[in-house]
């Protein structure tokens, strides 16, 4: 049986990859997308689901909006990256999948309420929706089989030495949401920089050859050299849609069970994931973290997955 998801995205290249795998694979039953400001400003992120929706023919799954700032700070995107509108490269054409009217807390409340079964969340930007939802709806959360982040990095950041870019944005809604008590499982940079965007990966998706595949291409082409420029690594690291593939195929992402904390206060280490995969400070463990990933795996179940859309 396919395992029902809500996915909380901030498209951004990767996050519509993310969303094309959970569409296309048949692993999964994509309920809803919820947006958040990350990548760009909601309203870019927010328009941008639904292109992305649009172009693979991804029409009944509704695309609400939710928070357009982090709990605590000021947002900050990532233009260096994905560019103005947060999908930089190809000409967008104008969504068919129109913006739902609720709230993203309300949207995604609703779609657990009407699931006879648990329902489990993947994030791939600031977890700042997940957070308010957390604190909006308490009573909800059983509903939740469990919440599968992409971000974070059990060694080095990617925004700062040390912080990735979706923990960064808001390590306050980090924090809240390790602490409500859902099984909570991080995909960070250590697994996410396996997965490269190599030419012959690219060569791939395009030889696919239908629509979703071709705006795909133009996609990585604009994030490959922006990842070039930004972070000198010409091969860009896809990462939103491992998350959605430990879902869809677990056994493609090696995880460990560890104690993870977010650091909220340092001067230089803001937003820092801190992994204790050596358990030196004796606290329970609170998190699956991944450690490693079949990359063929992974690139063979995207592509499968690319083919199912249009
Ligand atoms: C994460 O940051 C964003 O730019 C990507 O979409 C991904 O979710 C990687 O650090
Ligand atoms: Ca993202």
């Amino acid at each position: 049986m396919a395992t029902p998801v809500i996915l909380d995205c901030d498209p951004g290249h990767d996050d519509a990859f993310a969303i094309w795998l959970a569409a296309g694979d048949p692993g999964i039953d994509l309920r809803a997308v919820t947006t958040v400001g990350g990548n760009g400003r909601l309203a870019h992120t927010t328009y941008n689901a639904r292109v992305v929706c649009s172009v693979a023919g991804v029409t009944s799954v509704p695309v609400a909006a939710g928070a357009d700032r982090p709990l605590r700070r000021t947002l900050t995107t990532a233009e260096s990256i994905h560019g103005a509108n947060a999908l930089g490269g190809p000409e967008l054409p104008e969504p068919t999948v129109a913006a739902d009217p609720r709230d993203a807390a309300v949207l995604i409340r609703d779609t657990l309420d009407a699931a006879t079964e648990q329902v489990t969340i993947v994030a791939t930007g600031p977890l700042t929706n997940i957070a308010l939802f957390v604190r909006i709806y308490p009573d909800r959360l059983s509903k939740i089989q469990r919440i599968v982040w992409l971000g974070g990095s059990t060694g080095r950041g990617n925004v700062t030495p040390y912080a990735e870019f979706n923990a960064w944005v808001d390590p306050e809604a980090v924090a809240v949401v390790l602490g409500c008590g859902v099984p909570f499982t991080m995909i960070g940079l250590n697994v996410t920089h396996q997965a490269l965007v190599t030419p012959q990966v690219l060569g791939r998706i395009e030889a696919i050859g239908n629509r979703t595949a071709a705006f795909g291409v133009e996609l990585l082409h604009f994030y490959n050299s922006t990842y070039e420029t930004d972070q000198g690594m010409p091969d860009g690291p896809l990462h939103d849609p491992i998350a959605v593939a430990l879902v869809a195929r677990p056994e493609l992402v090696t995880t460990v069970r560890t104690r993870l904390d977010v650091e909220l206060l340092g001067t230089e280490t803001a937003g820092a994931t801190s992994v204790d995969l050596i358990d030196k400070l004796g606290r329970p463990a609170n998190a699956d973290v991944a450690t490693g990933l079949d990359v063929d795996g992974f690139w063979d179940l995207l592509e499968a997955a690319l083919r199912e859309l249009r």
